[in-house]
């Protein structure tokens, strides 16, 4: 959750960690700080809040490095303050951490009956006398710290330089990532590799319980033991303009906005040449180089997961906040189309009760960011039961791609917005492709069928663009839904995900009430809710369900709920009875719920935007949910 870059090299460190923070600031930002080598001292630098007044105490000033840490905050342990900001220091020791430290209250006795008093209340900070302790003894950085690791228990990636070793950086992992990016004569400590791809290409994922040295002559790597490693190196192909806002006037829009393509990514590497079929099972069970999707055996993958299709009984989907909801459409589209039985569960809940898994089982979790503390653990615990496990992931390389079994990529690119939107529908499109191969390989759909789905999938980019094009409308309407006090977003079907995507996206970018229901649940308690502040926005398309739909609009309307809905080209009727009215295109019952949350997004950019808030930036959140 907090964001860690960690600077070797020859030019002023701050010129790297600052502009390296910024990147990372989705990750946390309730507060800032910096610690550089100048002239041979260390000098540390916080503030409480965002990067910005971390950048006004840094004007004009420059140093001399070679070495420095900083830090973008995401409060666990102890509120926002600059007394709680990283990096903490203990006598030479400067560190900064992302991440838990479960024992922290065992240490932190420990600590207390040795005298030792603590300036913040934060769990960092006792990792850093804990350093600086065996660092007394050692006088050597690398052991101080390899010796510290056995006793940290939780989740955590930690960079600690000393002030007496400005030619040493140690970092090392157990849990949230962390990697190292090598240079010429210059190497970068990171959370995420946005931070430094200016600087390089070249990346090492540490795994968990590695540590890296880095000194002027060589980053290297060890195992806990402090066995050398020789960890692959990977080069990464983005350039770095691809995490800028490209003009637009906060990432979420932008993001908004690149959906149509990113959609047409996310299906592309599924396609036939002759663009009529998908490619069968290309979910990389069979791929021996994980993530590799460009390199994969595609005959062995088809083989490996067309079995894995054909021997299923059960399907379990797990994850958490919008990918949790993404799961709940994957579990109509599947049922429907491959008659598999699929439950969906939020991985927090699924990780502690014992779930029964049969050796049928398919696991699916369903994370962006592949690093989500709950869904990996739930991951692990699917592993440890001995099912098959497949990921569905944006970030490639992230913790849970390289632990599951398969693989399927999201592909839409860096989603820097806390609140998820392309990520979002790219998913609902892979959802789609999952289960149509896992119905084909079980004979439930013909090829004809197949190639319908394909023809309407095939739509969705350019359906995207119509509907982006009514931005103005909620730009427009903004003003006036600043009046309500709520909304209840309410659908049916494979639109009810949607509604409760709608809400999520509502409530966390404009802090108003907001809740989701399947439309047929009003009369069972929320009806109460209702009144003239309250907007209900419904999502009423020209489905089977249309006319129970719109029974229960009528039921709200009745008792003085403002109607906003969102239905299919120019329906009279459904206008009637709305106070506001939108009509989208129709492609498909699979695929409209994907054009009808994008409306949804833009409500909730445009109302947080026109209520002052930040909307790339919500508060008390964060992207990236390394802790459980
Ligand atoms: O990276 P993940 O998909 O695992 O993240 C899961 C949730 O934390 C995430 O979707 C969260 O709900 C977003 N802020 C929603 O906009």
């Amino acid at each position: 959750m907090c964001g860690i870059v960690g600077y070797l090299g020859s030019r002023d460190p701050q010129l790297v960690i600052v502009p390296g923070l910024k990147k990372l600031e989705y990750r946390g930002y309730d507060s800032a700080g910096i610690a550089v080598f100048n002239k041979g001292q260390v000098v540390r630098l916080r503030a409480e809040g965002k990067l910005k007044n971390l950048e006004s105490k840094l004007e004009g000033q420059s140093f001399s490095g070679p070495i420095g840490i900083g830090h973008t905050r995401w409060a666990t342990h102890g509120g926002p303050s600059e007394k709680n900001a990283h990096p903490h220091q203990a006598g030479s020791i400067s560190l900064v951490h992302n991440g838990i430290i479960e024992n922290y209250a065992e240490l932190r006795e420990e600590l207390s009956t040795q005298g030792i008093i603590l300036e913040s209340d934060t769990d960092s900070e006792i990792v850093a006398h804990l350093i600086n302790k065996k660092y007394q003894i050692y006088k050597d950085l690398f052991e101080a710290v390899r010796s510290v690791l056995p006793l940290l228990k939780g989740a955590f990636s930690i960079v600690v330089m000393s002030s007496e070793r400005p030619d040493q950086l140690v970092a090392f992992k157990d849990g949230p990532p962390l990697i190292l990016g090598l240079g010429e004569k210059e190497y970068f400590i990171v959370s995420d590799v946005a931070a430094s791809l200016q600087f390089t290409k070249k990346y090492i994922y540490l795994e968990d319980r590695e540590i890296v040295f880095v000194t002027q002559e060589g980053a290297k790597v060890f195992s806990s033991k402090g066995i050398e490693l020789y960890p692959e190196v990977n080069t990464i192909e983005w350039s770095p303009d691809i995490v800028e806002k490209r003009g637009f006037s906060h990432f979420m829009l932008k993001e908004i906005y690149e959906q149509a393509q990113s959609v047409a990514q996310a299906l592309s590497p599924h396609l036939s040449p002759d663009r009529e079929h998908l490619y069968l099972n290309r979910v990389g069970f069979g791929c021996e180089s994980l993530s590799q999707l460009d390199h994969l055996d595609l005959v062995k993958d088809h083989q490996m997961s067309d079995k894995i299709f054909k021997e299923i009984d059960r399907i379990i989907i797990v994850a958490c906040g919008t990918s949790y909801y993404a799961g709940l459409m994957g579990q109509y589209l599947i049922e429907r189309q491959s008659k598999v039985p699929v439950s969906v569960e939020v991985a927090s809940e699924f990780r502690y009760r014992d779930p029964v898994l049969s050796k049928n089982t398919l696991f699916i979790c369903i994370s962006q960011s592949g690093e989500t503390a709950d869904t990996l653990a739930a991951l692990r615990l699917a592993k440890q039961k001995g099912v098959k496990t497949l990921s569905i992931c944006n970030v490639k390389q992230s913790t849970i791609d390289r632990e599951a079994h398969g693989h399927l990529y999201i592909n839409c690119g860096p989603e820097i917005g806390v609140a998820s939107t392309k990520a979002f529908t790219s998913t609902l499109v892979l959802l789609n492709i999952l289960s149509l191969n896992i119905a084909l390989s079980r004979n439930q759909i013909s090829v004809d069928k197949e190639k319908f789905y394909v023809k309407n999938l095939l739509q969705l980019p350019s359906q995207i663009e119509v509907v982006l094009s009514y931005d103005k409308y909620f730009a427009d309407a903004s003003e006036a839904l600043r009046r309500f006090k709520g909304f209840l977003f309410m659908g049916r079907g494979t639109l009810y995900p949607i509604a409760l995507e709608g809400a999520l996206k509502m409530k966390e970018l404009t802090y108003l009430h907001a809740e989701g229901y399947p439309a047929g649940e009003m009369k069972h308690g929320p009806l109460a809710l209702i009144d003239e502040n309250m907007a209900v926005v419904m999502l009423a398309p020209r489905d089977d369900l249309f006319e129970k739909t719109m029974s229960n609009l009528q039921e709200v309307r009745a008792r003085g709920a403002k109607i906003i809905s969102i239905g299919t080209g120019e329906d009279h009727e459904l206008r009637h009875v709305s106070d506001r009215f939108l009509g989208l295109p129709h492609i498909s019952p699979e695929i409209d719920p994907i054009l009808a949350v994008v409306p949804l997004q833009l409500m909730a950019f445009h109302l947080a935007h026109s209520l002052g808030y930040d909307v790339d930036q919500p508060r008390n959140l964060a992207k990236s949910v390394t802790v459980e």
